[in-house]
């Protein structure tokens, strides 16, 4: 009996340790195990025995969560259904940072727009507390009407932002020409909604119509890879973009970018940034 037991004890429990501790996949199906909701009090909730997270923005306050865990390198999908109606001066931000002024961070920001009108992903990546690399999109379908997967990979070569699977924007690890890269801060992820309407909307034209408060925004699905501290096993860690997709992001941006940091040369009247120059 007792030999019976542990030969099934370890054909049952040891894959379940290796996938969650060698390469940490941890897709728990419950929202509650990964994060809290750290701001807004009762706006922000998790519903259905974690299996969704829902934010929201009223009047008084916006609302927003964070995860439990600290990240260094991975890939991190969330679905995430945006503010629908008139969203217009919301923002809905959801982002990897760490801590400190010499912070990183890595951005998705949703800024809402009046009905019909197109939302903008706003991207940036900020490296030993620098930014200013913003990166703007339409997307090419409706985020209000169903949940999309937005993903970051994130390693120590390259930074992918991609959206259903499709990469929108690549932040290259290029050090050798002196642009600090993410390597060393873990993270944790972080979303909130919020009023931004002195700017957000047609640059603050379009301002909140609080009529239509409270704004919702909503996020399943939340999948981490997580490599930390264990560079030999992780996928991730070598990953790069291979040709088929490297094609779909030059697409993306020819066909859906907005606004690109290192083609305003009203903002650098002095030369761009290094990293613009590199391919
Ligand atoms: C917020 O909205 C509620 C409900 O519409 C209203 O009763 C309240 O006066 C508003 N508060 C502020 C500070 O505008
Ligand atoms: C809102 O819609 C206008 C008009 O289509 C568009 O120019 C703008 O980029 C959209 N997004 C925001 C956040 O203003
Ligand atoms: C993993 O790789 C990173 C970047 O190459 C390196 O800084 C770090 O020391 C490595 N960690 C371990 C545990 O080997």
């Amino acid at each position: 009996m007792p030999s019976l037991f542990s030969f099934n004890i370890r054909l049952i429990l040891i894959p379940v340790f290796i996938s969650c501790m060698v390469v940490e996949y941890c897709a728990s199906n419950d929202l509650n195990q990964d994060f809290d909701i750290t701001w807004g009090n009762e706006r922000g909730e998790i519903l259905n025995n974690g299996e969704i997270l829902t934010l929201t923005l009223d009047n008084i306050s916006g609302s927003g969560f964070e995860s439990k865990k600290e990240y260094l390198f991975g890939k991190i999908d969330m679905q995430i259904k945006l503010v629908q109606g008139n969203s217009a001066g919301t923002v809905t931000a959801y982002y990897l940072s760490s801590k400190g002024s010499n912070h990183d961070e890595i951005d998705f920001e949703f800024l809402g727009n009046v009905s019909g009108e197109p939302y903008t992903l706003h991207t940036n990546v900020y490296t030993q507390g620098k930014g200013e690399r913003e990166q703007q999109f339409h997307l090419w379908f409706d985020p209000t009407n169903d949940f999309h997967i937005y993903s970051i990979l994130w390693n120590p070569q390259t930074i992918v932002f991609s959206v259903d699977n499709v990469p929108i924007r690549e932040f290259k690890n290029m050090e050798n020409i002196g642009v600090a890269f993410p390597k060393s801060q873990s993270m944790k992820l972080y979303s909130s909604l919020w009023n931004a309407d002195e700017w957000a909307t047609m640059g603050g034209l379009i301002k909140t119509d609080w009529a239509q408060a409270p704004f919702t925004a909503s996020y399943r699905n939340f999948n981490a890879n997580i490599c930390n501290n264990n560079n030999n096993s992780c996928k991730f860690l070598v990953e790069n973009l291979d040709p088929v997709n490297e094609e779909k992001l030059r697409r993306v941006q020819q066909k859906y970018m907005i606004y690109n940091y290192c083609t305003d040369n009203k903002r650098f009247p002095q030369g761009f940034p290094p990293e613009c120059s590199a391919t």
